[in-house]
Order: C-alpha cells, then structure tokens, then sequence
C-alpha cells in the first residue's frame, strides 16, 4: 500500500490517503495539545508511543468483539486503518468524576460514579466542544437513533473491557473519549485510544499517568505513557 496525499492534520495525528480508497494511514506527531490547542508542545517519542499503544488497545477490543478501524502498525509512528465515515460528535464515558465534569457540575474530583456515566460532545474546536445529547445529534443529522444507540453500546462495552485491563495492571480508568465513524453500513471505534485521550491513576496513589501531567504542568508526561505501556505489556522500541 503506498502513501499518496495529506488529507487531514488534527492537532496529534495526520491523516494520509493511500493507493487504497478503503484504507488511510494515521500518522502519530509528537505534538501534545491542550485547552483546544491553545497549548501546544512537541514530546519526544510520543507519537510512536501512543502509535504501539493505540495498537495495543484496538487489538485487544478487535478480539473483545469491538469493530475497530485499526489494521496494522506500519512503522514506529504510523498505522493503517479502514477509511471511515466519521460521525462528528465524542463520546466519553466516566468512572471517576474529574475534569470538565467537576467545573460544570461542582461535583468532587475522585469522586466514583456509580453507575459511570456518559456524554456526548460536538467535535468543534471553534465552539470548544460543547456538550450535546442525542436529540441534537438526530436533530442535526450528525448520525441516526441507530448510531447514537450503537456508539453508546460499545462505548459501554469498551469501559467493561479496558477498566479491567487497567485494573489488572494496577491502574484505574478513570474516563476516556472515543469517536466513531461508518464503513459498509456499520458502525466502527476510530481515531486512537491512548493516553492522551484518557485518564488513568495509579490505582493505589492515584498518581496521574495520562495528559493531565501535560494539561496541569505536572512534567513526567511521556513517561508516564510509558510506564502505562510497561505495565500492559505493550513492546516498545528501545
Ligand atoms: P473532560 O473532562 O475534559 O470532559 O474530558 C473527558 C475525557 O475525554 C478525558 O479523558 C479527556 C478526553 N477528551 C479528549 O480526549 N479530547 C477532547 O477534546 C475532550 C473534550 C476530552
Ligand atoms: N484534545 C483537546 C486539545 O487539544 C482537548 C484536551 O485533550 O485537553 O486541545
């Protein structure tokens, strides 16, 4: 498969087509934002650490019985994938309130949410990623009452896996977003799973191991992703 042009550069990521219309290669950046791209810094080995991660990830929801857009790793930071459709809005799911969700609701950071909860946000650096819910989604045609119930399923099936797969590793998943799209009629997980799109606590001192360390100055940042990538078992080059 052969790379042809640039199709898209996100703030982590750019999108290549290929030779293939089906398939796209996603290329890691060391790039590492925040606030909506307000704060932007370039981390050594980040990109091909979230590239193994991600892979690492999606392999392990592939055989959970998740769809997943993820076909092979390509090189240190690149990776094939199922060219989707992408639906415009993010899921994100919630074990442990913290973040956005403790200045909106005033709610304890730490606090356990039982049972998680869920929200959908619009993609939309512009407006910063306002909040919507499934009416607006349907209202607005970014997707169907199928494909709000589908992302949502398999966001729910998504936590049941990896907050194991954490726990077993000795780290707490604390929440994560996740952005779908369509190829041939069905609903797909795409973009990456990592840190940079988690959070993740030492599960015994709750020790940040995700972009917060980046996001709140806190240093250590890639690190911490790969030390998140030790415990899981993920190889990494040296
Ligand atoms: P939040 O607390 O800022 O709403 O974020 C919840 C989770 O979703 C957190 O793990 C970070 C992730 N997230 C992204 O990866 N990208 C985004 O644009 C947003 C808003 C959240
Ligand atoms: N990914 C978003 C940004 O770069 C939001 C975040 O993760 O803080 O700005």
């Amino acid at each position: 498969m052969k790379k042809t042009n640039e199709l898209y550069a996100g703030k982590a990521k750019t999108v290549y087509a290929t030779d293939d219309q089906d398939r796209l290669i996603m290329y890691f950046r060391n790039d590492t934002s925040a606030f909506d791209g307000e704060k932007v810094e370039k981390l050594d080995r980040k990109g091909m650490v979230n590239n193994y991660f991600n892979a690492f990830i999606m392999q392990k929801l592939q055989a959970a019985g998740v769809p997943t857009h993820f076909e092979t790793t390509l090189s240190d930071q690149e990776s094939v994938v199922k060219r989707l459709e992408m639906i415009p809005v993010e899921c994100v799911m919630r074990n442990i309130a913290s973040g956005s969700i403790v200045r909106r609701l005033g709610v304890q950071d730490g606090m356990e949410l039982k049972p998680p909860t869920f929200e959908f946000f619009l993609k939309n650096d512009a407006l910063h990623d306002p909040m919507v819910n499934d009416y607006h989604i349907e209202s607005f045609k970014w997707a169907t009452r199928d494909e709000v119930a589908r992302m949502k399923e398999l966001t729910f099936k998504v936590n049941d896996i990896l907050k194991q797969l954490f726990l077993d590793a000795g780290m707490l998943l604390v929440d994560f977003k996740l952005e779908f799209g369509r190829f041939q009629g069905e609903i797909y997980l795409g973009d990456e799973f990592s840190p940079d799109g988690c959070r993740l606590w030492d599960a015994q001192t709750r020790k940040k191991l995700d972009k917060d360390r980046f996001r709140q100055g806190l240093g250590g940042v890639v690190e911490a992703y790969e030390e998140v990538a030790q415990r899981l078992g993920v190889r990494l080059p040296a």
